[in-house]
């Protein structure tokens, strides 16, 4: 008994990683299984949002229940940037190298690393939406580091542990990253009610 879930995402590492963390629990549905090729907006400013606005999007136009997540990095030195803005940080190409560099230049003698990354799953069903958050605490490092994982996970330390997401396995990073942790939520719910 698989329930099917349109997961309103372009991007295949998201599909990625919340395919391993559902386990083949739900059977993912895609943007483009459903037709949907077009880019969705993102337009509210914040995180919560843009992951709301996802949803509703497929919701209205395409009268599916569906999930959609919204991430950011946010940088205690910089005023929580670039937050919302993180795909876009260093323009509208969203080039995870230019991202970084430009990220690790704006640190640049500061002492202050700490960060962190904010995910927001936005579940809509029958029209009402859930909103289900995942934050993981850590700073950021003096420079790359690791090869695994995407965006922006060479340069990024979670507490606790002295390796950055890109030196992790899939399963030891969503055991404890922002996406996991709002993935475990939000299947505790599906799964109460
Ligand atoms: P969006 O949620 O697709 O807008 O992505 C926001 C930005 O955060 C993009 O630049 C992603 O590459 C980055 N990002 C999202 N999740 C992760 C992650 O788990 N690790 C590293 N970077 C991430």
């Amino acid at each position: 008994m698989h329930m099917k879930m349109v997961f309103a995402t372009g991007n295949p590492n998201k599909v990625r990683e919340i395919s391993q963390i559902l386990d083949g629990r739900f059977d993912l549905v895609g943007l483009k299984d459903i037709g949907c090729t077009e880019e969705i907006p993102e337009t509210t400013g914040t995180i919560q949002g843009n992951a709301i606005q996802k949803a509703m999007y497929v919701y209205e136009n395409y009268g599916m229940d569906c999930f959609s997540e919204d991430t950011g990095l946010e940088v205690f030195a910089l005023d929580m940037e670039p937050g919302v803005d993180t795909a876009l940080y260093a323009g509208p190409q969203k080039d995870p190298e230019a991202n970084m560099a430009k990220l690790l230049r704006n640190l640049e003698g500061k002492t202050d690393r700490k960060a962190r990354f904010r995910t927001v799953i936005a579940f809509v069903k029958g029209g009402e939406v859930k909103t289900f958050e995942g934050i993981v605490e850590g700073k950021i490092a003096l420079g790359k580091r690791g090869t695994k994982g995407f965006g922006y996970d060479p340069i990024f330390l979670p507490e606790g542990k002295d390796i950055s997401f890109a030196q992790m396995d899939k399963d030891e990073k969503n055991k404890i990253s922002h996406r996991g942790r709002a993935m475990n939520k939000f299947l505790s719910y599906l799964k109460g009610g």
